[in-house]
Order: C-alpha cells, then structure tokens, then sequence
C-alpha cells in the first residue's frame, strides 16, 4: 500500500515533528560520535522541510537508557554534529515532553532537537498519554526512522493516532521503495547473498526469500550448519546443533536454489595472524574463517547473471583481516554487476566501503533489526501507522 510521503504535505509555516533514527555509536563517555551516518542520511528530509518553511521538531532515541535520563545518551553531541552539517543553529530541548519544551516551539526555518525520547519509560511502552503529549508539540508527523519501523513505540506508532496525518521522510521513502523492489517484485534471476555466524538469527530472512529468489548464496558460519546437514565434515568449526535438523529441512524442500561454499579458508586457531590455508574438506581440528576462491568464484558468476541481489551478512570473520578476502570480492561482484543491489547490516556495509564500491551500490539500508524484519517478510509497525496514500486523498 503506497504511503502518504514528505512531499504531498503543504508544510508552509506548520510545525513538523519528524521522527529520525540518531541512535548514532558514542564514545563510552557520551562526549564524541564514532559515525555521523544516520544523521546524515536524515539531512535531505530535514533540508526539505525548512525549503518548505517549517518548523522542524527532530525527535529520536538513542541507546537503551531504560526509561531514565543518563548524561551519557544525551542527544546534545548530535545536536552540535546536526548543526555543522546544517550550517544552521540547532535547538536542544532539556526534554521531549513539558511545558518547557512546548515553549521551545521552532519558527518556520529553525530546528528543535528534543531529548532522548528513551528517558521515559514510556516510549517504549507505546503509552496513549505520552504519546499525547508528543503530539501536541507538532501540526504535522513525518516518520524518517527506518532504522526503528520496527518497534511499536510511542514516537513511530502512538502518536500518529493523534496527528491528522503521518507522511514518510524522503530516507523512509527511499528505504521502502527499494527493499520492496528487491523482495516484492524483482527483476529476474534475483540471487540472495546471506551470511552471518548464525542460521537461528536469520531463519525467518531465509523462509521468507527462498520464496522470491531464483538463487540462495550462503556464507559465513551459518554454512556449516548447513553442510552438517549434508553429513560434511566442518572440523571444529561453529555449528548450531540444534539448527541441524531445520538446514535439513530446507535443503530437502528448496535445495535447488541453496549454493554452499566448496572450499573454505581454515585455521587451528581463531587468532589475528593465525597461520592459514584452503581446504575443500575441513579436517578434525581445523575451523573455517571464510569461503576459499573456487567458493568465490561460482557466487560471483551467479552475482554477475543476477538482475537483482540482496545481501545481508558477511561471508567470514570479516574483522579479522585476511578473513574479510571472501567478503570485499563478494562486494565487488555485487558492485560490478548489472542488478538492483540492496545491502543491510553493519558487516556488509563495511565491506563495500573497504571495496571502495560504496557508490556503485543502488541501496545500502540504514536499518539493521529493521532491514532483518522487512527481510523476513514482516510488516514494519511504524510504516503501516503511516497514513496510506489513497485514504489521504479522500
Ligand atoms: C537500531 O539501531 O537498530 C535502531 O535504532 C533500533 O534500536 P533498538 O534496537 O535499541 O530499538
């Protein structure tokens, strides 16, 4: 169902509280902010709005503080980054809710950062009076927080009851457009790349996209559980025993379309430095680190047909140099190739950017747990709250 976005709203002189995800990484002190991207990739919907002669009112959590304020997930150090990056004066409210903060009100062109929404309790408690008094600061509700769609909050769900209208941010937008394309409604062959230490964290991605994709690529320790299913050797390598018997399900019922790795990297022991080699058979005490090259070899042939790739999960222990080789060509492929890319998760975006490949990649989710769910086929709470396009017009 297509949702209402940013730009069907007439947002001249209205005040705008846009929900942003600037849950950024801090140093442990609270004082400096590791990566700056989430507020980055919020800039165009906020940019758009003061165009548009807005207020803006930003709001987001940060961390997991529990329900109390603690000095050290303040969102201050994100208001001073913003404002650099805005080249305008950003606002910090001691508060999200409050009478002072409802003072705070931002004329159109100015921006109000409120506190950490997770100070009180009950953000996450989705509560109908919080999320009241949320509401009563703004005219108008944007939802630009992909990465947090998936919590049924206070901030992404409760108070769009009590706003006239709940539109999409431009990032939203954007995040929903192209992972719908890559799993609604691809372009064919449509080839998934999954990767990951665990097949127990991503068994819902692969039920749901084995429906969808011609070809299944599986990397990372999650491919010995399933070469255990096979009865293949994996040494000492990290299996989930109990996952076992759901590999050998899935091979028996789809098994055409899962390619596993053929050869594997190998150490004795998991150490930066280790001495290691390339085996097709891992011996007794021996314990894969990543896929060999004749592994990737056959992916980036099935990479480089593909007209639509997805990819979540690295394909070693990808932070532990050399231990990443498998993964940076895996992101070339993906970047080489002549497909709709769509990548999520921390691991795979990393390895693009040692690739160098950032730019030739269509979409690189910000969303993680977010990404995993729309993935699994789950529909995201904070986008079905979004008013839908066609009951707007009514
Ligand atoms: C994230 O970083 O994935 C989002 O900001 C959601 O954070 P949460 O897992 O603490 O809800």
């Amino acid at each position: 169902m297509a949702k209402l976005s940013i730009r069907d709203l007439d947002l001249k002189d209205k005040t705008l509280f846009i929900r942003v995800d600037f849950n950024v990484p801090l140093s442990a002190d609270g004082k400096e902010i590791s990566s700056d991207k989430r507020i980055r990739a919020s800039l165009p919907t906020i940019q758009y709005a003061l165009e548009h002669c807005a207020g803006v009112i930003l709001a987001s959590h940060l961390g997991r503080p529990k329900g109390k304020p603690r000095p050290e997930m303040s969102l201050r150090p994100v208001a001073a980054r913003l404002s650099e990056l805005l080249g305008r004066p950003v606002t910090m409210a001691p508060d999200c809710i409050g009478a002072e903060t409802g003072k705070l009100r931002p004329a159109p062109g100015s921006v109000l950062l409120l506190e950490n929404l997770r100070f009180h309790k009950e953000e996450e408690e989705n509560d109908p009076e919080f999320s009241k008094q949320l509401a009563s600061l703004a005219d108008v509700y944007v939802n630009d927080a992909f990465g947090s769609a998936h919590r049924a909050h206070a901030s992404t769900v409760g108070m769009v009851s009590y706003m006239p209208l709940a539109a999409a941010g431009l990032l939203m937008d954007r995040e929903i457009e192209w992972m719908t394309k890559a799993t609604r409604n691809p372009e064919r062959p449509c080839v998934a790349l999954l990767g990951g230490a665990k097949v127990s964290d991503k068994i819902e991605v692969i039920q749901n996209l084995i429906k969808v994709v011609d070809t299944l690529l599986i990397g990372g320790a999650m491919a010995y559980t399933f070469m255990r299913a096979k009865n293949e050797a994996t040494g000492k390598s990290l299996v989930e025993e109990d996952k076992i018997e759901l590999a050998r399900e899935l091979l028996a019922s789809v098994g055409e379309k899962i390619m596993l790795p053929v050869d594997h990297v190998v150490v004795r022991e998991i150490k930066p430095g280790a001495p290691n080699e390339v085996v097709t058979t891992i011996a007794a005490d021996q314990i894969g680190v990543d896929i060999g090259p004749q592994t990737v070899e056959a992916y980036s042939a099935v990479i480089q047909a593909a007209r639509t790739i997805i990819w979540n999960g690295p394909m070693g222990i990808f932070e532990m140099p050399p231990f990443d080789k498998g993964t940076v060509a895996l992101a070339k492929a993906v970047a080489n190739a002549d497909a709709v890319s769509v990548v999520g998760g921390g691991d795979s975006e990393k390895a693009i950017k040692t690739a160098g490949v950032s730019d030739k990649i269509t979409h690189v989710s910000t969303g993680g747990g977010a990404s995993l769910e729309f993935l699994s086929g789950l529909d995201l709470p904070g986008v079905v709250a979004l008013t839908d396009k066609s009951a707007a017009a009514t």
